[in-house]
């Protein structure tokens, strides 16, 4: 049976940051399923599909081809082999992403491809359903989560280190809105599971945040 550590928590609360540090650490392969429906959501922009036109989005669903790479020890993002990493963190994507996720065809088939990934791996995987319902045995349950203001700081420091400018008050009005997206959604909302580790890392460092979330996983494997 694979190792599974789910970690889910709002944008920004710096779940893909510690996912990877200490997917790398552990030996664990870090899977990032936000930026799976950000990909989704971007061959509808490319493609011209809308959001109500079911069909086309079912033909997609089929054909669609996203792969996550590491490539000289950074993660890329492939959609039909174009790398899209940088493209699926633009404003164009962030508008639409939250509501790609809920529609509920979407949604399935990218469960289905997150739990095929976590049959045979030890995985530890990014986003906000994992513990609720992708992996509900998951073996460590942890929810991140950060003050929004601290998120959007933390967006706009990481999209500046991608080369993209988007302005805080622009990043913490989107935060709010798919906060509110998120959590409110009848498909799979935004929601701690009952057995999983809270951690508010609004005043704590990535390493502080890694080393606990180190420790647990140590604890767990010791038992
Ligand atoms: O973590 P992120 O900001 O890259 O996620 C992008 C969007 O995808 C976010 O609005 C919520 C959604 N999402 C989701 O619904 N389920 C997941 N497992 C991961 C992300």
């Amino acid at each position: 049976m694979a190792f599974i550590v789910a970690i889910d928590g709002p944008a920004g609360s710096g779940k893909g940051t510690v996912a990877k540090l200490v997917g790398k650490e552990m030996n664990l392969l870090n899977i990032d399923t936000g930026a799976m429906y950000r990909c989704a959501s971007l061959y509808m922009i490319k493609n011209k599909i809308s959001l109500d036109n079911l069909n086309k989005i079912a033909d997609m669903l089929k054909y669609i081809k996203i792969e996550q790479k590491n490539v000289e020890g950074t993660e890329r993002f492939y959609l039909d082999d174009e790398d899209v990493t940088n493209e699926i963190r633009q404003k164009s994507v962030n508008e639409i992403v939250s509501q790609v996720s809920h529609i509920p065809i979407v949604r399935e088939r990218m469960v289905e491809i997150q739990r095929q990934m976590g049959k045979s791996t030890d995985v530890i995987m990014e986003g906000r359903d994992i513990g609720t319902n992708v992996f509900p045995n998951a073996d460590i349950k942890i929810y991140l989560d950060a003050t929004p203001e601290e998120r959007a700081n933390r967006r706009v420091k990481q999209n500046l280190e991608n080369g993209i400018c988007i302005d805080y008050d622009e990043i913490l009005a989107n935060i709010k809105y798919r906060d509110n997206n998120d959590k409110t959604s009848s498909v799979a909302p935004l929601k701690q599971a009952e057995d999983a580790i809270y951690i508010d890392t609004t005043s704590l460092s990535i390493e502080e945040v890694c080393k606990k979330i180190i420790n647990i996983i140590k604890d767990k494997k010791q038992n």
